[in-house]
């Protein structure tokens, strides 16, 4: 099938390439020039596993192309997927400046019978606005399908290429059928739904997640009063097949391009209906205080860091990206920086990235040792594999105060226990001092 696809970001480039895996023939367009280029060469702008493998496998195949010339690419396609970004708003409402210009772009350019499918995060309702503004300005009525994507970022192909179910949800269903068939070489579970469900199923399921999060950190914060161990709390939950083993992790709270963004727009809808939504309020609430979680431990420690080098390990919102958006170690740089604390952070991909958003208010250590000697403190905030596998024992000696806050839960008892000398503080455990 020929199929174009506008906007390079995650969601584009992922499910760009994976077309191309299953055979079909894509175009991904992009109004950067210089991005196009490098995608040409097969650069990824973002760090992402096997993308860049991918992407160059397909464009030597001739199945995976780049432009910046919409017009010809919308005109030749047979499916249009739409996945430019649909950024924050300053009211929390999502910003649909970029999928108002792609509309403009497809109704100038496309050809009748050719299906629209909006893979981009959108508000409820935007599905059949946007049909109706493509429709007014084309002069045709269109297929439009709503297609939302649940791939996680730093392992959006696996997540592509294994997904748990694809929801296309249309009135259309010749156009649903044409899009079962695009997908069907993937081999997993479709299911078709009214174009509201389809947008409801996508907010309603981050929202979910979020707040299964935000129940988690709360329990480890109770833990930490009553002496009780969330991992094992969590573990014991999760043997229930209602509740489930994923998404228990205790931590120092969801950040990323989706969960924050996400809650925040599904309050804003029901605002718009008169209804206060509590519960995603406090799911909000939660993750903010949850943020400052390992400030107030370090305050509660030291009862002052003005003046302390406290080291910051890892800085994107998770392992295995460099993405920086609503990530938790900015709240924690910009807290310790206040409160005049000497922060030097440590991340393997992601303090390019993050230098533009927290500035040179805070140094970027080129690596582990460097960043650790002489430290007064170390956090955990995001949970590399090379923090997880360093040696503590080894660590903890070129530390001015073999002190830990560990964000993540990283280390097994065990292997604190092996240090001599260490003051570990985990999140929802019982500290170890020794
Ligand atoms: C998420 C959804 O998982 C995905 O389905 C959707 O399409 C986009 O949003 P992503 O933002 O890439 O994906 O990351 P995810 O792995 O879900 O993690 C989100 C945040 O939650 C991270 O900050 C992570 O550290 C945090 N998290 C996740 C926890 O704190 N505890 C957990 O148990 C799981």
């Amino acid at each position: 099938m020929k199929i174009a696809i506008l906007g390079t970001g995650y969601v584009g480039l992922s499910t760009g390439v994976c077309l191309g895996v299953i055979g079909h023939d894509v175009t991904c367009i992009d109004i950067n020039e210089q991005k196009i280029k490098q995608l040409n060469r097969g650069i990824s702008p973002i760090y992402e596993p096997e993308l860049e493998k991918l992407l160059t496998e397909n464009i030597d195949a001739g199945r995976l192309h780049f432009t910046t010339a919409h017009q010809k690419a919308i005109a030749e396609s047979e499916v249009i997927i739409v996945a430019v970004g649909t950024p924050q708003g300053d009211d929390g409402a999502a910003d649909l400046t970029y999928l108002h210009q792609a509309a403009k772009d497809i109704a100038a350019n496309i050809k009748e019978n050719t299906i629209v499918v909006i893979k981009s995060t959108v508000p409820i309702g935007t599905n059949d606005s946007i049909k109706a503004l493509i429709e007014d300005l084309c002069g045709f009525p269109i297929k439009l399908v709503s297609n939302p994507e649940f791939l996680r970022q730093g392992s959006a192909i696996y997540d592509t290429l294994h997904a748990e179910r694809i929801v296309i949800g249309s009135d259309q269903q010749d156009a649903s059928e044409k899009i079962c068939k695009m997908y069907e070489p993937f081999n997993v579970p479709i299911m078709i739904t009214s174009i509201r469900s389809a947008e409801m199923i996508k907010y309603a399921a981050n929202a979910f997640l979020a707040t299964k999060i935000s129940y988690i950190n709360e329990m480890a914060n109770l833990c930490e009063m009553v002496g009780a161990n969330v991992e094992e709390v969590a573990m014991g939950m999760g043997k229930d097949h209602r509740i489930g083993s994923a998404f228990l992790q205790a931590g120092i709270g969801y950040g990323g391009s989706c969960f924050p963004k996400d809650v925040k727009a599904l309050v804003h809808t029901a605002g718009k209906y008169g209804f206060d939504i509590p519960l995603l309020k406090e799911t909000m609430k939660v993750n903010e205080n949850q943020r400052v979680r390992l400030l107030k431990k370090a305050l509660h420690r030291f009862r002052d860091v003005n003046g302390r080098k406290i080291v910051i390990l890892g800085l994107a919102f998770k392992p295995e990206t460099d993405d920086m958006r609503e990530a938790p170690s900015i709240t924690i740089a910009e807290g310790l920086i206040k409160l005049g604390a000497e922060v030097v952070a440590y991340d393997p991909v992601a303090a390019d990235n993050a230098r533009k958003i927290i500035g040179d208010k805070i140094k970027y250590a080129e690596s582990i040792d460097e960043a650790v000697t002489g430290a007064d403190a170390v956090m955990i905030v995001t949970e590399w594999k090379v923090f997880k596998e360093l040696e503590l024992k080894e660590m903890v000696t070129k530390m001015k105060h073999p002190i830990i806050f560990d964000g993540r839960n990283c280390y097994l008892e065990e292997k604190v226990r092996a240090c001599k000398n260490i003051e570990y503080y985990p999140i929802g455990k019982p500290p170890i001092i020794q």
